[in-house]
């Protein structure tokens, strides 16, 4: 039963106030804080649950009795201060022994004794760098405010919990204290935002400038968590083109460590802007992990620091180096809203709560909750060079395998016949394509496919008629030389006309023919950052500028386009993050389509982003990026833990491996949901798995990483199962090439096969072997605690029926299904 009827209330509040003291609660976690007598905000505790769901239902009936049980609780938690700290800054007389460089603090700003990494720095007009923000007032909304300025998380009350002691069943509930500095006149709300049913707090910060002097914000970050402890470690996820989420973590025990994007100009895969902080002895299943995010996709900066004795400062927000933004007097100025989810339940618990929110919270609009197509692109299949015919041939194949969309990517617009020409000509270019986008369209859809295109939108070619007619329009240091990336430059989104002329030009390309879906890419990093529109002292501001225009961009095409599925792209995954996903529900994961580098990248988005966000795809072997082979079986199942689709010339491949196809395709349909939309969960590096939310169905994959022989007594044990259910387990049976047992065929075959001659072939065509067979029932209970054995692995001696083929980078599917 939810909360509120079985307290007979209207609506269960997650925030709770009892004077100066503050609750956030989630389902399990409590977010608490309070105002101390001299004004400041001390964080209290951000963790496991304060209360059992008993005391909380006795705090939602609003007694002033059981009400002070909050502040008792702050009185017993909060830092006590009986004497100065050696050379420490006391706050003020009237405060006494107050010293903030050992408060654990809401919010830090420059200057006043808190001599540790702050959340605001601000030069005031007078030269002085000290603020002093101080209590003012807080408000509790039933309505979330969304920034203006920037992508917001939001709730539309279609995610319930019902599976928890608390059983929320309300919508989000938002807080904003504001603080006050009283000798400059700046106020700064701290707005927190409350999910429940994910587990998940986010805040973000906004300054006004109630002055009449204007005022250079030198850093406003988001996200300010101080802990009463140190030695904690801070995971982030770094890389580079085709090399995305390499997971690294380090322990702070003292000093400072950074997961940050200086001036890439983009979220990025240097670094992405997801991070985790976690006690050192946390695992996969147990332990404390906070996941912290930004919706944001420019520069970024998240730091975990420590003093080495008794407190760790984690802090978030825009990339401080490099920026700066004047506030004149009456404006205002956005922090993007920072994101944390807590679970006691290790990294696996957190990745859960995350991938909920972001489900739910983050991405929106037509595609949120509906299955998205098994798609085909052109790109590795034929790169610049296709016509038509040669697209239309390929969508034949794929209509044939089952595949429904077809993605015609770069190369179909100008001079484009490689990548020196054409970014900026978004008109067709009918040498390749006579009938028009609109002809081709129609063609792809009388296949029984839909049309999806690739655009990217925010670049120029210097040898385009974009920039011929503007020059003006593209980033450089006017009368300076200017460097190239991908030999293109990065149009001046600042600019409101350039913002005007994408939306106009991509709003005639998107209606130009029956689109269902668009790829939008962003192939290269900033350089030469400089906007003729700024004033000299306002350049600092350029790249926050610059995404603030390219999300206006984007919010006026998604809301003129609603039924379109967007997927987002840098040359990859250089620009993976909660502000791109607020507008686009997928982004392609990385331009390496190799299975299993891409098991890795995968896996490293998967701490941070749901599997329904990561575009993935079957591509040719060998692999275009590594060159190196892996069976398609393996390729699929790696593919399919993504928004799956093809990125190959299926033309060319066998009958067999067409055939192959075919039936991937039509598995991923049955199972698609449970794909997409059910839990995920991190099994071991090379196994993972999925179960719908109901725990009715379940697909595990284990890829074998390297085979030794007379070595495998594999067990499949899972995690997530409901433990009272009985489950039905199979496998996903593959056909196998006898060519992969090589010459040992002569020890079956009445006469001698030379290995790879004519015979060998004809044999090979013809008899086709069936890999094993599973079928094991069992609970839940069994399946999770040590799991079920699995028919052994061909180990250099005999083989049967029931003999698992796993070689080196072979995986297994694996259809778990409750019996009922
Ligand atoms: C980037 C993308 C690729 C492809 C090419 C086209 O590299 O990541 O998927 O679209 O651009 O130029």
């Amino acid at each position: 039963m939810v909360l509120r009827d079985k307290l007979a209330i209207g609506r269960v509040t997650m925030i709770i106030r009892n004077d100066n003291v503050f609750l956030l609660q989630t389902m399990n976690t409590s977010y608490f804080m309070q105002v101390l007598p001299s004004g400041h905000v001390e964080h209290i505790h951000y963790g496991k649950s304060l209360l059992s769901a008993g005391q909380y239902g006795e705090l939602l009936k609003g007694n002033a009795e059981d009400l002070k049980i909050l502040s008792d609780m702050a009185q017993a938690m909060g830092i006590k201060h009986h004497h100065e700290g050696g050379n420490m800054i006391a706050y003020s007389v009237e405060t006494g022994p107050l010293c903030l460089e050992i408060m654990p603090l809401e919010m830090s700003s420059f200057g006043k004794g808190d001599v540790r990494e702050p959340l605001l720095e601000i030069s005031h007009s007078d030269g002085s760098r000290t603020s002093d923000f101080l209590f003012e007032k807080a408000e509790i909304f039933d309505e979330l405010s969304e920034l203006e300025t920037l992508p917001s998380s939001y709730d539309d009350g279609t995610s319930k919990t019902v599976c928890s002691a608390f059983s929320f069943d309300d919508k989000a509930q938002q807080l904003v204290i504001t603080l006050r500095d009283k000798e400059y006149n700046l106020s700064l709300d701290m707005i927190y935002k409350v999910y429940p049913e994910c587990d998940t707090i986010t805040r973000s910060a906004v300054l006004y400038n109630e002055s009449e002097n204007k005022v250079v914000i030198d850093r406003l970050l988001s996200n300010q968590l101080d802990f009463q402890r140190t030695g904690l470690q801070l995971t982030s996820f770094h890389g580079r083109w085709a090399d995305e989420m390499g997971m690294s973590q380090s322990l702070c025990t003292a000093g400072k460590v950074v997961s940050e994007e200086i001036s890439a100009g983009e979220s990025g895969s240097r670094s992405n802007p997801f991070t985790m902080v976690s006690t050192p002895d946390a695992t996969e299943d147990a332990g404390d992990v906070y996941g912290l995010n930004l919706i944001y996709s420019g520069n970024h900066y998240s730091a975990l620091s420590s003093n080495g004795t008794f407190l760790s400062r984690f802090v978030s927000g825009i990339q401080p180096t490099g920026f700066a933004w004047t506030l004149e007097p009456s404006e205002k100025f956005e922090a993007p809203e920072a994101v944390m989810a807590y679970s006691c339940k290790g990294f696996g618990g957190m990745s859960r709560a995350m991938h909920n929110f972001v489900r739910k919270h983050v991405v929106r609009g037509t595609w949120r909750d509906k299955e998205r197509p098994i798609l085909i692109n052109n790109w590795e299949a034929t790169y610049f060079n296709f016509d038509q015919s040669s697209l239309l041939k390929l969508a034949k194949e794929a209509s044939k395998a089952g595949i429904e969309l077809f993605v015609l990517d770069d190369g179909w617009f100008g001079a484009r016949n490689d990548d020196h020409a054409g970014l900026g000509d978004w008109r067709v270019n009918t040498k390749k394509l006579p009938d028009g986008l609109n002809g081709l369209a129609d063609k792809i859809n009388a296949l029984g496919l839909k049309f999806g295109l690739w655009v990217e939108p925010e670049m120029v070619n210097e040898d385009s008629d974009l920039y011929r007619e503007n020059p003006e329009w593209a980033v450089r240091i006017p009368d300076h030389p200017h460097s190239l990336g991908r030999n293109q430059m990065i149009l001046d989104f600042t600019r409101k006309e350039v913002q005007d002329y994408i939306i106009d030009s991509m709003s005639k390309v998107f209606s130009s023919a029956n689109i269902s879906y668009i790829k939008w890419d962003m192939n290269r990093v900033f350089s030469d950052s400089f906007s003729r529109e700024l004033p000299a002292e306002r350049m600092k501001e350029f790249t926050h500028r610059y995404y603030m225009g390219l999300y206006r961009v984007m919010r006026e095409l998604t809301k003129k386009f609603p039924d379109i599925l967007f997927e987002g792209c840098s040359a990859g995954g250089n620009r993976f993050d909660l502000g791109i996903l607020s507008f686009f529900p997928q982004i392609w994961g990385s331009d390496d389509t190799d299975a299993v580098c891409r098991m890795d990248i995968q896996r490293g988005y998967s701490y941070g982003y749901p599997v329904n966000t990561i575009g993935a795809h079957v591509s040719a072997v060998p692999n275009h990026q590594t060159l190196h082979t892996t069976p398609l079986e393996t390729r699929f199942s790696v593919a399919a833990f993504g928004c799956f689709g093809y990125e190959l010339n299926l033309s060319e491949l066998s009958e067999a491996e067409k055939k192959q196809v075919a039936d991937q395709v039509a598995f991923y349909k049955q199972w698609r949901s449970v794909f997409q939309f059910g839990d995920y969960y991190r099994l071991d590096k090379y196994r993972a798995m999925v179960v719908s939310k109901d725990k009715s169905l379940a697909v595990a994959l284990i890829f074998q990483k390297e085979s030794r022989p007379n070595n495998d007594y594999l067990a499949l044990q899972t995690k997530g199962l409901d433990c009272d259910k009985l489950y039905r387990i199979s496998n996903r049976q593959v056909k196998i090439n006898i060519k992969d047992f090589g010459s040992l065929i002569n020890t079956m075959a009445p006469i001698h096969v030379k290995q790879d001659g004519i015979i060998h072939g004809i044999i090979a065509r013809h008899y086709k072997m069936q890999s094993e067979k599973e079928d094991i029932t069992t609970t839940g209970s069994v399946l999770n605690s040590c799991g079920a054995r699995l028919s052994p692995a061909y180990g250099g001696t005999g083989y049967g029926e029931d003999t698992r083929m796993f070689r080196t980078n072979d995986t297994r599917l694996y259809i778990i299904a409750e019996v009922k």
